[in-house]
């Protein structure tokens, strides 16, 4: 029985596809709304594509649809694999795969049109949340029940990682949506005040801990060494660093509300933690970087390493930026500018997105059946455009963010404001411009890899085909 028999690869294979698809969609809003700070008329006056309504949706789109469906995909792949199982419960995997699309359906339609709890990352009204809770809750039944089956003696680190992202979102979503309902489409936080927002940010910081880190950490510890052909370079450090990221992240939340009503100490508690937090994350980054020791060479000819490789510096440069930007002085300069937006894509593109596009080029030729990706000069152009793409956007976001913190900032002597807002908003806009060009640059590169994968993947196709034979 060959791989492709034994283990489940359908449905790692339909989560490949939308997580292309999803980042194209997402990314296309993304630009969308990058557009409009450059050009406001692109609002159209009309309320469905008015930035408020369409940011959320962009945010909604990249990290459930995109990020999402790439950590189902790898962790899927992943777990068969390190375990010698075939995926546990063809079914409910199955449901998996449509009940999420289903979920982020949800979102597009419902976004746009106005509905929303206000709650960020969380938005979608108490029925979809408790649709998206019950899909989650089979993920990780499957998940888990794959690593039960497994053949071999010990749970591969890469796991530990897959399984804490599945544990822990499902206990955030189910603590920030406990809502009363009045109607199908609207309820009410049961949290008020400085409580709600000291959920909705425990919520949203681990989102960000566990949703665009910890499952992508699964995935840095799977593709860096096979795409290496080596082991990790330290198990004992990725041990250490599993049990210390996740104790830490789970405090770090309060730094989201430096200098509100939210109680001093909380505030100082969510510093110290952010700063600690700075050395498992390194810790990690090293551990995968350390893995290419000796083979350092093969960036020169595998851009599907690069990508890996570059995803890990982004990452180590976010989690260095991120807990300078806990510290409350530095806060309260970043804090509300395009400084945040930077960072926040700093991690997203840089780290999210990379590593997706590196595990992505590495298992697409091998669920189809291929060799290698068809064109390696496409994935090439890819990287490059991502990376461009990236610095842009974030170097664009720094510039604008301590302009806009110095300028709102400046009084005069008599303690009048030196700057209006609106003077604040016209020195950023050759910064909004810069960023939507690197939005492009980063797009278009998503759209090379839509290509890219739709010719390897092609039934029919007769390169693919005699390589499908050979292989066969
Ligand atoms: C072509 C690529 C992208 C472009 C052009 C883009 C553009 C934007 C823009 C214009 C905003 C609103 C900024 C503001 O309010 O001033 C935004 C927000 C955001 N984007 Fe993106 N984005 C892209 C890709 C991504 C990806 C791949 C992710 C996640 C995996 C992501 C996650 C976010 C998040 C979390 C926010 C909210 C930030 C906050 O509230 O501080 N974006 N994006
Ligand atoms: C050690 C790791 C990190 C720390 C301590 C950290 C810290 C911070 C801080 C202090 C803010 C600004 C809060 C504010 O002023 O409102 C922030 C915002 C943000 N960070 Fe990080 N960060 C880290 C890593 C990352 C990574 C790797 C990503 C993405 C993959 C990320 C995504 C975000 C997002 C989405 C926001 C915006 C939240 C919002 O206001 O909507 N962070 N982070």
């Amino acid at each position: 029985m060959n791989a492709a028999e034994h283990y489940n690869y359908r449905v790692v294979r339909q989560f490949v596809i939308m997580t292309i698809f999803w980042g194209v969609v997402g990314m296309s809003t993304g630009l969308l709304i990058a557009s409009q700070l450059v050009w406001p008329a692109l609002n159209f006056d009309l309320p469905w594509t008015s930035f408020g309504r369409l940011r959320p949706l962009h945010t909604s789109l990249v990290i459930f649809g995109f990020a999402g469906s790439a950590q189902f995909a790898a962790s899927y792949y992943a777990v068969q694999r390190t375990c010698q199982a075939r995926l546990y419960a063809n079914a409910l995997a199955s449901f998996t795969f449509w009940g999420w699309q289903a979920v982020i359906l949800t979102m597009l339609i419902t976004l746009p049109l106005g509905y929303t709890t206000t709650k960020e990352y969380a938005e979608l009204e108490f029925t979809g949340a408790l649709f998206m809770a019950v899909v989650w809750i089979a993920y990780g039944i499957v998940f888990f029940g794959t690593v039960m089956r497994r053949q071999t003696k010990h749970i591969y680190v890469g796991n530990w990682f897959f399984g804490a992202f599945i544990v822990v979102i499902a206990i955030l979503h189910v603590v920030n949506h406990l809502a009363i309902p009045v109607s199908w489409f609207k309820s009410y936080s049961v949290y008020s005040g400085a409580t709600d927002a000291m959920v909705q940010w425990w919520y949203g910081h681990n989102a960000v801990g566990f949703f665009l880190t910890t499952g992508f950490l699964g995935m840095m510890y799977y593709f860096v060494p096979k795409q290496v052909n080596r082991p990790i370079y330290s198990y004992r450090l990725s041990i250490v660093h599993f049990w210390a990221l996740i104790t830490l992240y789970i405090w770090a939340g309060p730094h989201h509300l430096h200098y509100t009503a939210l109680p001093d100490w909380a505030q100082s508690l969510g510093m110290v933690m952010s700063i600690i937090l700075l050395a498992p994350s390194w810790g990690g980054m090293i551990n995968g970087m350390m893995t290419l020791s000796g083979s350092w060479h093969r960036l020169r000819t595998d851009p599907t390493l690069r990508f890996l490789v570059v995803s890990l510096a982004f990452y180590g440069m976010s989690t260095f930026e991120g807990p300078m930007m806990a510290i409350k002085t530095v806060n309260a300069l970043s804090h509300y500018t395009d400084w945040t937006i930077g960072h926040v894509h700093a991690g997203a593109l840089g780290w999210v997105a990379m590593i997706t596009f590196g595990a992505l080029y590495h298992l697409t030729p091998k669920l189809h059946g291929r060799e290698q990706m068809h064109s390696i000069g496409l994935v090439n152009a890819h990287f490059w455009l991502a990376t461009i793409g990236t610095v842009l956007y974030i170097a664009s976001m720094w510039v604008n963010g301590i302009t806009q913190g110095l300028m709102w900032r400046a009084i005069n002597e008599d303690g009048t404001l030196t700057y209006s807002f609106v003077e604040a908003l016209e020195a950023s806009h050759p910064g909004f411009v810069v960023r939507m060009v690197g939005g492009l640059f980063f797009l278009a590169g998503m759209l090379l890899m839509a290509y890219n994968t739709w010719r390897t993947v092609r039934v029919g196709d007769p390169v693919s085909q005699r390589l499908n034979a050979r292989i066969a």
